[in-house]
């Protein structure tokens, strides 16, 4: 028999990828192979339909090739395909910062003052998270920054070294920097005092330029702070003069139901690193800071810029961006999120998974996690792998979360509708059942 289309590919991957980016276990329907995604849907290479409960990693927002995010980069490819980052700029470079300063510290107020934002652009979340760690070794001198047990900040060197889960460290721990330290991650309230006296303690040694947090942890296995972790974090930044940065990569334009998710504790940050969803599907980041850190911070470009890249502000990154936030906020899909992720969460709850002692349900706005435990109440990643490969079966994409992908993280576009909600807590309801039961 001819081989299929899909296992072309993977045969393909098998002998020309290195071997450990791509997944690919003998015998499995894992991983199905993309073709075309528009909207909740994605076609794979054999024409069969999935629903997408990842929104590719939390990219895909305002759903997959949202149709003004396609026009708005075709035309942008057809007229200026590259320009020259940090030397002569193009009209959409400018016009992205001052729209992301106005989304960030434009609408932020810190005592009663307004201030405004200042834009480096980047090209992937990491490197925006490495922008934030420059930036407040430039401000304040300091050079250690306090970090978050569970905390993913992503694999650049810099980047890396304030990841916390140790199997992306590995064997690099020996090159890279040790400037990191790490406090528990608060999952309850009454975790916050200990927080506190941990954090305490280590700002009381000096030397921290910076605490760098999650609002939501999202790779660490969607973990959310109880209310008060980050105010807790800004009161404490601001009697030792050191910075907040918020890593907004997974959670911010509306992923939890605010533009940003540190608007749920009403925290100003100083530094805000953004991903992902910015653009819907072309890899460009952002750091914004606020503008007098940032004037404070930097000098003056003299010809030659400390931090920049060649792609630096890609035009065609810049032209999706402000078309991808135009549609965020013209169909409202930030409070979408807001109501669709707390029907998404009531509907798990009244679920059989709901009182079951071994699943704990969690989540805020459309970033939802289950976990699952064992009897010994260890992570019972063999389950929650299982439910994975059990529901691409079934037409529905999701990824493993958690240090030990115990935890299956749901984070749709903002677009999903209540039926789609509604068949897919069916459909992996039955999935559990069967799967508890063999
Ligand atoms: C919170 C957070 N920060 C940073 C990153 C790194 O982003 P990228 O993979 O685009 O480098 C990620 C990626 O998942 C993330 O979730």
């Amino acid at each position: 028999m001819p081989e299929s289309r899909r296992q072309q590919v993977l045969d393909c991957l098998r002998q020309f990828e290195s071997p450990n980016v791509t997944y690919l276990p003998s015998d499995s329907q894992w991983p199905m192979v993309w073709n075309r995604a528009r909207g909740m849907e994605v076609w794979d290479v054999e024409g069969n339909t999935f629903m997408d409960f990842t929104a590719a990693f939390g990219v895909a927002a305002a759903g997959h090739a949202a149709p003004a995010v396609v026009r708005a980069g075709r035309a942008q490819m057809g007229c200026l395909l590259h320009a020259m980052g940090d030397v002569h700029p193009h009209p959409l470079k400018g016009e992205l910062a001052r729209r992301l300063s106005d989304l960030t510290f434009g609408r932020w107020t810190e005592s009663g003052v307004k201030t405004h934002g200042k834009v480096v652009f980047c090209n992937s979340g990491f490197e925006s998270i490495e922008v934030a760690l420059k930036t407040a070794c430039q401000a304040t001198g300091r050079d250690r920054v306090l970090g978050f047990s569970g905390a993913y900040h992503g694999l650049g060197y810099g980047a890396l070294v304030t990841t916390h889960r140790s199997h992306f460290r590995g064997r690099f721990g020996q090159q890279l920097a040790h400037f990191a330290d790490w406090v528990d991650f608060p999952e309850a309230e009454d975790a916050l005092a200990r927080v506190r006296s941990c954090l305490e303690e280590r700002l009381m040694r000096g030397g921290y330029g910076a605490i760098l947090v999650e609002p939501v942890q999202g790779r660490g296995g969607i973990r959310v702070p109880p209310p008060g972790f980050l105010s807790l974090l800004r009161e404490l930044c601001d009697a030792h003069g050191t910075l907040l940065i918020v890593d907004e990569v997974f959670t911010g334009f509306g992923r939890t139901g605010k533009w940003f998710a540190c608007e749920h504790d009403r925290v100003v940050p100083d530094l805000i690193c953004l991903g992902k969803a910015l653009t819907g599907g072309f890899p460009l980041s952002a750091m914004v800071g606020e503008a007098a850190l940032m004037d404070r911070a930097w000098p003056k470009s003299s010809g030659e810029a400390i931090h920049t890249s060649t792609y630096l502000g890609h035009p065609v990154g810049c032209a999706m961006a402000l078309a991808q936030l135009e549609i965020l906020e013209r169909r409202r899909l930030v409070e979408r999120s807001r109501r669709m992720g707390e029907y998404f969460l009531r509907s798990l709850r009244e679920s059989t998974l709901g009182d079951q002692s071994g699943v704990s349900l969690r989540g805020r706005g459309l970033m939802v996690g289950i976990e699952f435990r064992d009897h010994q109440c260890q992570p019972d990643s063999r389950l929650s792998l299982q439910l994975l490969e059990d529901l691409l079966e079934q037409g529905y994409i999701v990824l493993p979360d958690g240090d030990q992908g115990q935890v299956i993280g749901l984070t749709p576009p903002l677009i999903v509708s209540k039926s789609q909600i509604s068949s897919f807590v069916c459909v992996l309801e039955e999935l559990y059942q069967r799967a508890i039961a063999s």
